[in-house]
């Protein structure tokens, strides 16, 4: 996939504010700091598209950015959206925002029609973290498909990586049948980049094929 485009569109307090749902969504979402912002960055290959902070808890709201692509030069464009929601599980926001699965994201993850794939943000530097696999347990229950994106993978040495990840799968594990997808990544060294944006042009096609 070629990015063509990328745009800062409109940040919305609630579902019923986002943008018309005409186009394939996918959302980023994660504990707060965990590198959703730096991975849209990467994804765009624009450095300062997602406002990216060492303070925790910077994204407060649902924020798209349209997309333009194609998978060849001179190819047809294709439209979707890329949305950045808030982390959960910073302490220092106020307690209703704080919730993992707060009103707001709730609404959206649920309601958002369009929204085609989660992706689920991991930090690869630490061992399996209770708020994150509760999280999943909320996807599963309310059947939302997600994609597993482990970050920071510069940070630690390849076979740490590997092992929080396998063992955050094997946490999975015990309250799911199936594994979901895995992506290792790295905002910094651009690592996972092509697999992510493959996975979202097979999604794009097949959105695009069924209207
Ligand atoms: P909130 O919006 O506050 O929830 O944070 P976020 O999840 O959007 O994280 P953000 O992208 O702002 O990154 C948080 C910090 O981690 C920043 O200091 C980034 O520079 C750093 N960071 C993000 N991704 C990577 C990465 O792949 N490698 C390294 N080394 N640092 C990263
Ligand atoms: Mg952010």
């Amino acid at each position: 996939m070629l990015i063509r485009k990328s745009n800062y569109k409109i940040s919305s307090p609630e579902l019923r504010l986002c943008p018309p749902p005409d186009r394939p969504e996918y959302a980023f979402i994660g504990r707060s700091n965990v590198g959703k912002s730096s991975l849209i960055n990467m994804l765009s290959g624009r450095k300062h598209l997602a406002k990216v902070s060492g303070t925790p808890g910077k994204t407060q709201l649902i924020n798209h950015y349209e997309m333009e692509s194609t998978e060849r030069a001179g190819g047809p464009l294709t439209r979707w959206y890329l949305v950045d929601l808030p982390g959960y599980g910073y302490a220092k926001v106020a307690q209703q925002k704080r919730t993992v699965w707060g009103t707001m994201i709730r609404d959206y993850l649920t309601g958002r029609q369009n929204l085609q794939q989660v992706f689920v943000l991991i930090d690869s530097r630490h061992t399996p973290q209770k708020i994150d696999l509760e999280f999943i347990q909320n996807l599963d229950q309310a059947a939302i498909p997600f994609t597993l994106l482990f970050t920071k993978a510069d940070k630690e040495k390849p076979a740490v990586v590997q092992r929080h990840e396998a063992a955050f799968l094997q946490e999975l594990l015990t309250f799911r049948q199936f594994l979901p997808r895995t992506i290792i990544t790295s905002a910094e060294k651009n690592m996972g980049r092509d697999e992510v944006l493959d996975l979202i042009s097979a999604m794009n096609k097949a959105y695009y094929e069924a209207v």
